[in-house]
């Protein structure tokens, strides 16, 4: 059914969208989010072994770890506005040269210091890919399909991190640990980094032969082009309407900047507070307390080594097949409801692991959970893990690509997709020192209260925008 576009009152132009070429495109783009997941979750492997062999401390080693969020950050902020002067395809290029300069740096790395700018440089890649790919995929997918092919980013993020958390167990296997020499004498640790090089050519490859984004060209006056794009992947018919409907929504007179997001909230527009709102709140439910510190964590509640890293894996795999069941109903039911949905459900698994790592007797090594609490706190994380990856884990980043009004949307993603990761650098930073020094459970519930902060949030301030075009944001109303 055509949708109105509420500007012009005219039904939007009739769509009949080509499934493989979108699909096509759409796994493209996302690939950068397979960088992003195995980047992220790659050193978890290698890091007892680059402590041992460069003589780190726990300050350096975790400033070593964490260094690659600070790049993340300041490569979202970046990301927006190249979008808008170079093109999303030359950015997404641009990411994978990055990607391959941080794998290969930091597979040969000579110090920590080496180490540390190879992995700042990673990590401005991985902010730039999460920033382009829900931005292109919301330009190049047809309305109806927008939600599920979006969420190809978030399936690709979870398989990444999968990927690595194999990776470095077959490759610390083959060499009889991380520290273990493999082939032409480096160690497996620089193995688990160097890796990363396969899928950022891959993403190099991929990013020159998709096509550009139809916004990005109608800014920049190549219609003809942009029509193309418009009619063979998207699928629309009435191009000319579509093509004027866009110009009429983007800011043709000059360069858009950072100065567009100035509006009346606190210096902003409110419909940016919204989206950093949600970007925050993804990371404040403590998903990479999981995904960064599990076999740690679990460990350290009295698993043997095994056992938690057999934890690990099922945890992993949890992730990727839950992210399914939210390409599935994204766009069916919509993204309000599923967010709902995983807050209520995010709030019930991380109560339960609450109360049971409250009941952790003993400390330092000797801390355990006695009787039934150990299979509680496992249940209770997993069953977080469950509600995050069918619900918050792609939908923020679907909501993200598609909730800002064209004449910002690339600027505001960028800043919105920042706020993401300066949250996730401070739950990731917080979460070992609360838990050495306050307890687990006082970070878990921490978590708990900010799952039923999310239910509210969406609840109250955040629209509906399943089915609905790009093109009919009405500029920067965000409440329902
Ligand atoms: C989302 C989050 C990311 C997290 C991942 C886990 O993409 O943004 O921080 O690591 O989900 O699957």
């Amino acid at each position: 059914m055509p949708v109105n576009n509420p500007k012009s009152g005219q039904p939007s132009p009739e769509v009949q969208p080509h499934l493989g070429k979108v699909i096509g495109v759409s796994v493209a783009a996302a690939v950068g989010g397979l960088l992003f997941g195995f980047d992220t979750a790659v050193v978890n492997g290698a890091v007892d072994a680059i402590q041992e062999d460069f003589g780190l401390g726990e300050a350096v080693l975790g400033f070593t770890v964490a260094i690659t969020l600070l790049g993340c950050a300041a490569g979202a902020w970046f990301a927006g506005e190249l979008a808008d002067r170079l093109g999303r395809k030359r950015v997404m290029f641009g990411a994978a040269v990055l990607f391959l300069v941080n794998s290969v740096g930091s597979g040969f790395a000579i110090s920590e210091w080496d180490l540390m700018l190879w992995r700042l440089v990673g990590g401005v890649a991985i902010g730039v890919a999460s920033v382009i790919a829900p931005g292109y995929i919301a330009e190049i997918a047809p309305a109806k399909w927008r939600g599920g092919l979006a969420s190809i980013q978030q399936l690709a993020i979870t398989v990444g991190i999968f990927a690595a958390l194999l990776s470095d167990a077959w490759l610390a296997d083959l060499a009889g640990g991380a520290a273990g020499e493999l082939w032409w004498g480096l160690s497996a640790w620089r193995w688990m980094l160097l890796v990363g090089v396969v899928p950022a050519i891959i993403y190099g490859v991929l990013s020159l032969t998709i096509p550009e984004s139809p916004h990005y060209l109608i800014r920049g006056g190549r219609d003809a082009e942009a029509a193309h794009v418009l009619s063979r992947v998207t699928g629309i018919r009435d191009t000319s309407t579509k093509l004027a409907e866009i110009r009429s929504t983007l800011r043709m007179e000059d360069r858009t900047s950072l100065r567009d997001l100035r509006g009346s909230v606190l210096g902003l527009q409110p419909i940016l507070w919204v989206g950093m709102a949600v970007a925050a709140l993804q990371q404040l439910v403590g998903i990479n307390a999981i995904f960064y510190y599990s076999t740690t964590l679990w460990q350290s509640v009295g698993f043997s080594e095994s056992d938690s890293f057999t934890t690990s894996v099922i945890t992993s795999i949890i992730n990727v097949a839950m992210t399914f069941v939210a390409i599935f109903f994204v766009d069916r039911i919509g993204r309000r409801k599923l967010l709902l949905v995983g807050s209520a459900g995010m709030f019930a698994g991380l109560l339960a692991a609450t109360v049971s790592f409250a009941q952790a007797t003993g400390s330092g090594a000797d801390v355990s959970l006695p009787g039934i609490w150990g299979p509680v706190a496992l249940v209770g994380a997993n069953l977080f893990v469950v509600f995050f990856a069918a619900t918050w884990g792609p939908v923020m980043w679907v909501t993200l690509g598609e909730m800002f009004p064209n004449k910002i949307r690339s600027i505001a993603l960028g800043v919105a997709t920042m706020v993401n990761w300066i949250f996730n650098f401070i739950v990731t930073l917080a979460f070992p020192w609360v838990s050495e020094n306050l307890g687990v459970w006082i970070m878990y519930a921490v978590f708990t209260g900010f799952a039923v902060v999310s239910f509210w949030f969406v609840k109250t301030r955040l629209q509906e925008y399943a089915g609905r075009e790009l093109e009919d944001r009405e500029d920067l109303i965000p409440v329902r």
